[in-house]
Protein backbone atom coordinates (compact mmCIF):
# COMPACT_ATOMS: atom_id res chain seq x y z
CA UNK A 1 0.00 0.00 0.00
CA UNK A 2 1.70 3.38 -1.13
CA UNK A 3 1.86 5.83 1.55
CA UNK A 4 -1.39 7.81 1.96
CA UNK A 5 -1.69 11.18 4.75
CA UNK A 6 -3.98 10.21 7.52
CA UNK A 7 -6.02 12.64 9.56
CA UNK A 8 -5.13 13.15 13.12
CA UNK A 9 -6.68 13.01 16.05
CA UNK A 10 -4.78 13.27 18.44
CA UNK A 11 -2.49 15.81 19.02
CA UNK A 12 -0.19 15.10 21.24
CA UNK A 13 3.36 15.37 21.05
CA UNK A 14 4.04 11.68 20.64
CA UNK A 15 1.25 10.97 18.41
CA UNK A 16 2.80 13.92 16.42
CA UNK A 17 6.06 12.10 16.35
CA UNK A 18 4.93 9.12 15.43
CA UNK A 19 3.05 10.13 12.24
CA UNK A 20 6.08 12.15 11.15
CA UNK A 21 8.35 8.95 10.91
CA UNK A 22 6.17 7.05 9.43
CA UNK A 23 6.10 9.85 6.90
CA UNK A 24 9.28 9.55 6.52
CA UNK A 25 10.41 5.99 6.31
CA UNK A 26 7.75 6.31 3.50
CA UNK A 27 9.52 8.85 1.91
CA UNK A 28 13.04 6.91 2.20
CA UNK A 29 11.52 4.07 1.12
CA UNK A 30 9.83 5.47 -1.77
CA UNK A 31 13.55 7.44 -2.50
CA UNK A 32 15.48 3.65 -2.27
CA UNK A 33 12.83 2.52 -5.37
CA UNK A 34 13.66 5.23 -8.21
CA UNK A 35 15.31 3.10 -11.12
CA UNK A 36 14.79 5.48 -13.83
CA UNK A 37 14.62 9.59 -14.30
CA UNK A 38 10.94 9.21 -14.67
CA UNK A 39 10.60 7.57 -11.12
CA UNK A 40 12.87 10.45 -9.81
CA UNK A 41 10.09 12.97 -11.02
CA UNK A 42 7.10 11.03 -10.26
CA UNK A 43 8.63 11.41 -6.54
CA UNK A 44 9.41 14.78 -6.59
CA UNK A 45 5.63 15.46 -7.95
CA UNK A 46 4.14 12.82 -5.46
CA UNK A 47 5.91 14.48 -2.52
CA UNK A 48 6.47 17.91 -2.91
CA UNK A 49 3.77 19.00 -5.81
CA UNK A 50 2.29 22.70 -4.88
CA UNK A 51 -1.34 21.08 -5.45
CA UNK A 52 -2.05 18.39 -3.49
CA UNK A 53 1.49 16.98 -3.03
CA UNK A 54 2.07 15.12 0.31
CA UNK A 55 3.69 17.85 1.68
CA UNK A 56 0.66 20.11 0.65
CA UNK A 57 -1.87 17.67 2.50
CA UNK A 58 0.01 17.40 5.35
CA UNK A 59 -0.11 20.96 6.00
CA UNK A 60 -4.23 20.89 5.51
CA UNK A 61 -4.74 17.86 7.25
CA UNK A 62 -2.61 17.73 10.30
CA UNK A 63 -2.21 22.09 10.17
CA UNK A 64 -5.54 23.22 9.87
CA UNK A 65 -7.75 20.31 11.96
CA UNK A 66 -5.68 21.33 14.96
CA UNK A 67 -7.28 22.11 17.75
CA UNK A 68 -6.21 25.96 18.75
CA UNK A 69 -4.11 24.93 21.86
CA UNK A 70 -2.25 22.28 19.74
CA UNK A 71 -1.88 24.28 16.65
CA UNK A 72 2.10 25.90 17.50
CA UNK A 73 3.59 22.40 18.17
CA UNK A 74 1.95 20.73 14.85
CA UNK A 75 2.76 23.92 12.70
CA UNK A 76 6.53 23.23 14.41
CA UNK A 77 6.37 19.56 13.67
CA UNK A 78 5.48 20.16 10.21
CA UNK A 79 7.94 22.38 9.51
CA UNK A 80 10.60 20.53 10.34
CA UNK A 81 9.15 17.35 8.66
CA UNK A 82 9.25 19.90 5.24
CA UNK A 83 12.77 20.12 5.66
CA UNK A 84 13.17 16.41 6.20
CA UNK A 85 11.22 15.00 3.67
CA UNK A 86 12.70 18.16 1.05
CA UNK A 87 16.31 16.69 1.56
CA UNK A 88 14.97 13.57 0.87
CA UNK A 89 13.84 14.13 -2.20
CA UNK A 90 16.56 16.17 -3.06
CA UNK A 91 19.16 13.49 -2.12
CA UNK A 92 17.29 10.85 -4.23
CA UNK A 93 18.53 9.36 -7.58
CA UNK A 94 18.57 6.27 -10.14
CA UNK A 95 19.99 3.22 -8.32
CA UNK A 96 20.67 -0.09 -10.57
CA UNK A 97 18.57 -1.57 -7.71
CA UNK A 98 17.14 -5.47 -7.72
CA UNK A 99 20.24 -7.40 -6.34
CA UNK A 100 19.51 -6.79 -2.46
CA UNK A 101 23.21 -8.21 -1.79
CA UNK A 102 24.91 -5.47 -4.03
CA UNK A 103 22.91 -2.78 -2.29
CA UNK A 104 23.89 -4.50 1.04
CA UNK A 105 27.56 -3.73 2.87
CA UNK A 106 29.03 -6.68 3.55
CA UNK A 107 31.14 -5.87 6.92
CA UNK A 108 32.81 -8.32 6.86
CA UNK A 109 35.00 -7.23 3.82
CA UNK A 110 38.50 -5.68 5.61
CA UNK A 111 38.32 -2.05 5.23
CA UNK A 112 40.47 0.30 3.30
CA UNK A 113 43.49 0.32 4.14
CA UNK A 114 45.98 3.60 3.62
CA UNK A 115 49.39 2.54 3.25
CA UNK A 116 51.47 3.50 6.29
CA UNK A 117 54.66 5.08 5.96
CA UNK A 118 58.22 3.04 7.59
CA UNK A 119 61.28 4.56 9.25
CA UNK A 120 64.09 5.15 6.58
CA UNK A 121 66.85 2.92 7.07
CA UNK A 122 69.07 6.33 7.45
CA UNK A 123 66.45 7.64 10.41
CA UNK A 124 66.51 4.22 11.58
CA UNK A 125 70.54 3.61 12.44
CA UNK A 126 70.69 7.35 13.44
CA UNK A 127 67.89 6.96 16.38
CA UNK A 128 69.96 3.46 17.14
CA UNK A 129 72.72 5.12 17.53
CA UNK A 130 72.00 8.62 18.96
CA UNK A 131 69.86 6.32 21.23
CA UNK A 132 73.08 4.26 22.62
CA UNK A 133 74.38 7.76 24.12
CA UNK A 134 71.20 8.91 25.35
CA UNK A 135 70.85 5.66 27.51
CA UNK A 136 74.28 7.41 28.74
CA UNK A 137 72.94 10.73 29.71
CA UNK A 138 73.92 12.48 26.77
CA UNK A 139 71.49 14.97 24.80
CA UNK A 140 70.81 15.51 21.39
CA UNK A 141 71.64 18.77 19.64
CA UNK A 142 71.15 19.86 16.23
CA UNK A 143 72.83 22.87 13.95
CA UNK A 144 72.02 24.96 10.57
CA UNK A 145 73.08 22.82 7.36
CA UNK A 146 73.91 25.84 5.41
CA UNK A 147 76.75 27.04 7.48
CA UNK A 148 79.77 29.91 7.93
CA UNK A 149 83.13 29.20 6.80
CA UNK A 150 83.47 30.49 10.66
CA UNK A 151 82.02 27.35 11.73
CA UNK A 152 82.75 24.70 9.45
CA UNK A 153 86.36 25.61 9.28
CA UNK A 154 87.83 28.49 11.46
CA UNK A 155 86.07 27.64 14.78
CA UNK A 156 87.28 23.67 14.33
CA UNK A 157 91.08 24.75 13.90
CA UNK A 158 91.37 25.02 10.09
CA UNK A 159 93.03 28.30 9.62
CA UNK A 160 92.37 30.40 6.22
CA UNK A 161 94.13 28.68 3.34
CA UNK A 162 94.96 25.17 5.82
CA UNK A 163 95.91 22.52 3.45
CA UNK A 164 93.52 20.36 6.09
CA UNK A 165 90.44 22.24 4.15
CA UNK A 166 91.52 20.20 1.35
CA UNK A 167 90.14 17.19 2.92
CA UNK A 168 86.42 18.05 2.58
CA UNK A 169 85.47 18.79 -0.84
CA UNK A 170 83.09 21.60 0.04
CA UNK A 171 80.06 23.21 -1.70
CA UNK A 172 80.02 26.64 -1.70
CA UNK A 173 76.89 29.07 -2.03
CA UNK A 174 77.48 31.38 -4.86
CA UNK A 175 77.71 35.04 -4.37
CA UNK A 176 79.33 35.35 -0.83
CA UNK A 177 82.87 36.85 -2.18
CA UNK A 178 81.91 40.13 -0.99
CA UNK A 179 82.04 39.24 2.82
CA UNK A 180 84.59 38.63 4.82
CA UNK A 181 86.09 34.73 4.44
CA UNK A 182 84.72 33.63 7.94
CA UNK A 183 81.08 34.94 7.33
CA UNK A 184 80.97 33.39 3.96
CA UNK A 185 78.13 30.63 3.52
CA UNK A 186 78.78 26.74 2.48
CA UNK A 187 76.79 23.77 3.11
CA UNK A 188 78.59 21.99 6.20
CA UNK A 189 80.86 19.01 5.53
CA UNK A 190 80.31 17.70 8.79
CA UNK A 191 78.38 18.18 11.75
CA UNK A 192 81.28 19.53 13.99
CA UNK A 193 80.35 23.09 13.41
CA UNK A 194 77.46 22.27 16.15
CA UNK A 195 80.55 21.38 18.85
CA UNK A 196 80.65 25.09 18.56
CA UNK A 197 77.48 26.30 18.61
CA UNK A 198 76.68 24.18 21.47
CA UNK A 199 79.66 25.21 23.43
CA UNK A 200 78.92 28.79 22.47
CA UNK A 201 74.99 28.61 24.11
CA UNK A 202 75.58 26.03 27.01
CA UNK A 203 77.99 25.98 29.59
CA UNK A 204 80.35 23.21 30.51
CA UNK A 205 79.88 20.23 31.43
CA UNK A 206 78.07 18.97 28.08
CA UNK A 207 77.38 15.66 27.06
CA UNK A 208 76.04 15.79 23.47
CA UNK A 209 75.21 13.94 20.25
CA UNK A 210 74.38 15.58 16.94
CA UNK A 211 72.87 13.89 14.25
CA UNK A 212 72.19 15.40 10.93
CA UNK A 213 73.08 16.03 7.01
CA UNK A 214 76.38 17.35 5.48
CA UNK A 215 77.21 17.69 2.16
CA UNK A 216 80.50 17.55 0.10
CA UNK A 217 81.12 17.87 -3.40
CA UNK A 218 81.75 14.09 -4.01
CA UNK A 219 80.48 12.98 -7.16
CA UNK A 220 77.50 10.17 -6.43
CA UNK A 221 78.58 6.24 -7.48
CA UNK A 222 78.20 3.22 -4.66
CA UNK A 223 79.95 4.61 -2.21
CA UNK A 224 79.93 8.49 -2.19
CA UNK A 225 76.73 10.41 -1.96
CA UNK A 226 77.06 14.43 -2.21
CA UNK A 227 74.36 14.53 0.94
CA UNK A 228 74.96 11.54 3.59
CA UNK A 229 74.47 11.58 7.16
CA UNK A 230 76.89 11.84 10.40
CA UNK A 231 76.35 11.78 14.11
CA UNK A 232 78.75 14.11 16.15
CA UNK A 233 79.81 13.09 19.98
CA UNK A 234 81.02 15.98 22.74
CA UNK A 235 81.81 15.39 25.86
CA UNK A 236 83.52 18.13 27.76
CA UNK A 237 84.27 18.56 32.22
CA UNK A 238 87.31 18.42 33.94
CA UNK A 239 89.19 15.80 34.00
CA UNK A 240 88.07 14.46 30.84
CA UNK A 241 90.70 11.83 29.59
CA UNK A 242 91.31 9.70 26.77
CA UNK A 243 90.53 6.93 28.93
CA UNK A 244 86.84 7.94 29.02
CA UNK A 245 87.09 8.38 24.92
CA UNK A 246 88.01 5.17 24.43
CA UNK A 247 85.43 3.47 27.64
CA UNK A 248 82.18 5.45 25.77
CA UNK A 249 83.23 4.33 22.08
CA UNK A 250 83.54 1.02 22.87
CA UNK A 251 80.65 1.03 25.38
CA UNK A 252 78.50 2.39 22.28
CA UNK A 253 80.46 0.40 19.52
CA UNK A 254 79.45 -3.00 21.77
CA UNK A 255 76.00 -2.07 21.99
CA UNK A 256 75.60 -1.52 18.37
CA UNK A 257 77.51 -4.14 16.81
CA UNK A 258 77.09 -6.99 19.53
CA UNK A 259 78.78 -7.23 22.73
CA UNK A 260 81.67 -10.03 21.23
CA UNK A 261 83.22 -7.08 18.84
CA UNK A 262 86.52 -5.85 19.97
CA UNK A 263 87.38 -1.80 19.84
CA UNK A 264 91.00 -0.84 17.91
CA UNK A 265 91.98 2.65 17.83
CA UNK A 266 94.77 3.83 15.16
CA UNK A 267 96.29 7.72 15.32
CA UNK A 268 95.21 10.24 12.90
CA UNK A 269 94.97 14.01 12.75
CA UNK A 270 92.10 16.10 12.69
CA UNK A 271 92.70 19.49 13.06
CA UNK A 272 90.09 19.93 16.09
CA UNK A 273 91.70 17.04 17.86
CA UNK A 274 95.08 16.76 19.63
CA UNK A 275 95.82 13.43 20.31
CA UNK A 276 93.02 12.12 17.35
CA UNK A 277 92.47 8.18 16.37
CA UNK A 278 90.29 6.35 14.25
CA UNK A 279 88.22 3.99 15.25
CA UNK A 280 87.70 0.13 13.94
CA UNK A 281 85.81 -2.50 14.84
CA UNK A 282 86.18 -6.29 14.61
CA UNK A 283 84.16 -6.87 11.70
CA UNK A 284 80.33 -8.04 12.76
CA UNK A 285 79.77 -9.86 9.70
CA UNK A 286 82.85 -12.13 9.51
CA UNK A 287 83.55 -12.35 12.93
CA UNK A 288 87.30 -10.63 12.24
CA UNK A 289 88.77 -13.48 10.33
CA UNK A 290 88.68 -12.07 6.44
CA UNK A 291 87.15 -14.88 5.21
CA UNK A 292 83.85 -15.45 4.86
CA UNK A 293 81.66 -19.25 4.92
CA UNK A 294 83.14 -23.25 4.50
CA UNK A 295 84.85 -21.95 1.55
CA UNK A 296 86.45 -19.13 3.09
CA UNK A 297 85.65 -16.69 0.30
CA UNK A 298 87.42 -13.32 0.95
CA UNK A 299 84.96 -10.81 3.27
CA UNK A 300 84.11 -8.35 1.46
CA UNK A 301 82.82 -5.52 3.97
CA UNK A 302 86.30 -5.21 5.62
CA UNK A 303 88.49 -5.94 2.68
CA UNK A 304 89.60 -9.22 4.34
CA UNK A 305 91.57 -7.05 7.04
CA UNK A 306 89.05 -8.18 9.39
CA UNK A 307 88.36 -4.55 10.78
CA UNK A 308 85.75 -2.09 10.19
CA UNK A 309 86.55 1.79 9.89
CA UNK A 310 83.70 3.69 11.76
CA UNK A 311 84.28 7.01 12.97
CA UNK A 312 87.23 9.92 13.80
CA UNK A 313 87.83 10.64 17.15
CA UNK A 314 90.28 12.64 19.91
CA UNK A 315 90.62 14.94 22.70
CA UNK A 316 89.54 18.48 21.91
CA UNK A 317 92.15 20.66 20.33
CA UNK A 318 92.60 23.15 22.91
CA UNK A 319 92.98 25.74 20.16
CA UNK A 320 88.95 25.09 19.36
CA UNK A 321 88.32 25.71 23.39
CA UNK A 322 90.17 29.33 22.63
CA UNK A 323 86.74 30.17 20.55
CA UNK A 324 84.55 29.78 23.21
CA UNK A 325 86.59 30.12 26.31
CA UNK A 326 84.51 33.30 27.38
CA UNK A 327 81.52 30.80 28.09
CA UNK A 328 83.39 28.73 30.76
CA UNK A 329 85.34 26.59 28.56
CA UNK A 330 89.35 27.12 29.64
CA UNK A 331 91.55 24.82 28.12
CA UNK A 332 93.31 25.26 31.30
CA UNK A 333 90.28 24.36 32.99
CA UNK A 334 88.72 21.56 31.01
CA UNK A 335 89.00 19.00 28.99
CA UNK A 336 86.77 17.02 26.28
CA UNK A 337 86.91 14.11 24.01
CA UNK A 338 84.97 14.43 20.47
CA UNK A 339 83.87 12.00 18.10
CA UNK A 340 82.42 12.15 14.30
CA UNK A 341 80.53 9.05 12.69
CA UNK A 342 79.01 8.15 8.83
CA UNK A 343 75.75 7.06 10.02
CA UNK A 344 74.98 6.03 5.81
CA UNK A 345 78.33 3.99 5.81
CA UNK A 346 77.19 1.99 8.97
CA UNK A 347 73.78 1.52 7.53
CA UNK A 348 74.76 0.01 4.16
CA UNK A 349 77.62 -2.25 6.62
CA UNK A 350 74.59 -3.58 9.04
CA UNK A 351 72.00 -4.11 6.68
CA UNK A 352 74.23 -5.53 3.86
CA UNK A 353 73.03 -2.97 0.94
CA UNK A 354 75.55 -2.66 -1.33
CA UNK A 355 74.61 0.81 -2.72
CA UNK A 356 74.44 3.75 -1.39
CA UNK A 357 72.41 5.64 -3.99
CA UNK A 358 69.41 3.26 -2.93
CA UNK A 359 69.17 5.20 0.39
CA UNK A 360 67.87 8.46 -1.56
CA UNK A 361 65.99 6.92 -4.86
CA UNK A 362 63.13 7.03 -2.89
CA UNK A 363 62.08 3.72 -4.64
CA UNK A 364 59.33 2.07 -2.60
CA UNK A 365 59.97 -1.25 -3.32
CA UNK A 366 63.48 -0.55 -1.43
CA UNK A 367 62.08 0.80 1.55
CA UNK A 368 59.02 -1.04 2.47
CA UNK A 369 61.61 -3.89 3.32
CA UNK A 370 61.85 -1.58 6.67
CA UNK A 371 57.89 -1.11 7.40
N1 LIG B 1 84.32 15.81 11.27
C1 LIG B 1 85.13 14.67 10.88
C2 LIG B 1 84.86 14.33 9.44
O1 LIG B 1 83.83 14.64 8.94
C3 LIG B 1 84.85 13.47 11.74
C4 LIG B 1 85.37 13.66 13.13
C5 LIG B 1 86.62 13.25 13.46
C6 LIG B 1 84.58 14.27 14.09
C7 LIG B 1 87.14 13.44 14.73
C8 LIG B 1 85.06 14.46 15.37
C9 LIG B 1 86.36 14.03 15.68
O2 LIG B 1 84.35 15.05 16.34
O3 LIG B 1 86.83 14.19 16.93
O4 LIG B 1 85.69 13.75 8.79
Amino acid sequence: MPYAVPKLTDYSPAALEKAANECISACQAEAAEVRSDSDLKSLRDRWMARKNGILTQINDLWLKGAPKEAKRDAGMRVNELKVRITELVDAAHVTSGGDAAAESVDISLPGIRRPIGAEHPIIKTMNEIVGVFQKLGYSVAEGPVVETDYYNFEALNFPPNHPARDTQDTLFIANQQSKPQRERLLLRTHTSPVQIHTMETMRPPIRIVIPGKVHRNDPPDASHSPMFHQIEGLAVDTNITFGDLKGTLDHAMKSLFGSNVKTHFRPSFFPFTEPSAELYVSCFICGGSGKRGADNAPCRPCKQTGWIEVLGCGMVDPNVFEFVKDNGYDPKKVSGFAFGMGVDRLALLKYGVDDIQLFFQGDVRFLEQWA
